[in-house]
């Protein structure tokens, strides 16, 4: 897993200097929804709004640190350390606007 998901955190690391909602959505596409998609571990699904309640309402900080730190099943930055913070913090924005 972590093997297959290397290099897409290699080419995501040479548009870490600009982060915007795009890098959110394209983080999120090709590392968090692996788990995120349909639950894997006891993730909370993107677009699920029951899941995402109990969460949402922490602010949007703790939940970036969670996705940093890992919590639970979920590694640091999803297990792919050679993410910048900004993309993970990019990537947890992008989750929570389209979960509430
Ligand atoms: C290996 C599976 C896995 C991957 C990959 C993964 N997550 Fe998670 N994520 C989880 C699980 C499991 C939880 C629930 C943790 C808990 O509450 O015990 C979770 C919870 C979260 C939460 C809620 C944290 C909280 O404090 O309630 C956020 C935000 C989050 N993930 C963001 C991300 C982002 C952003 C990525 C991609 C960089 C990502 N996740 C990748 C498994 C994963």
């Amino acid at each position: 897993m972590k093997h297959l998901l290397a290099p897409a955190g290699l080419a995501l690391l040479v548009v870490s200097t600009n982060v915007s909602a795009a890098d959110g959505k394209a983080v999120y596409t090709q590392i968090c929804r692996a788990c995120h998609a349909t639950g894997v571990a006891g993730a909370p699904i993107l677009g699920d709004r029951d899941a995402w309640a109990a969460r949402v309402p922490a602010g949007l900080e703790a939940l970036q640190q969670s996705a940093l730190r890992g919590k639970g099943g979920m590694p640091p930055k999803g297990g792919n350390p050679g993410l910048a913070d900004s993309q993970v913090k990019a990537a947890v924005e992008y989750m929570v606007s389209q979960s509430r």
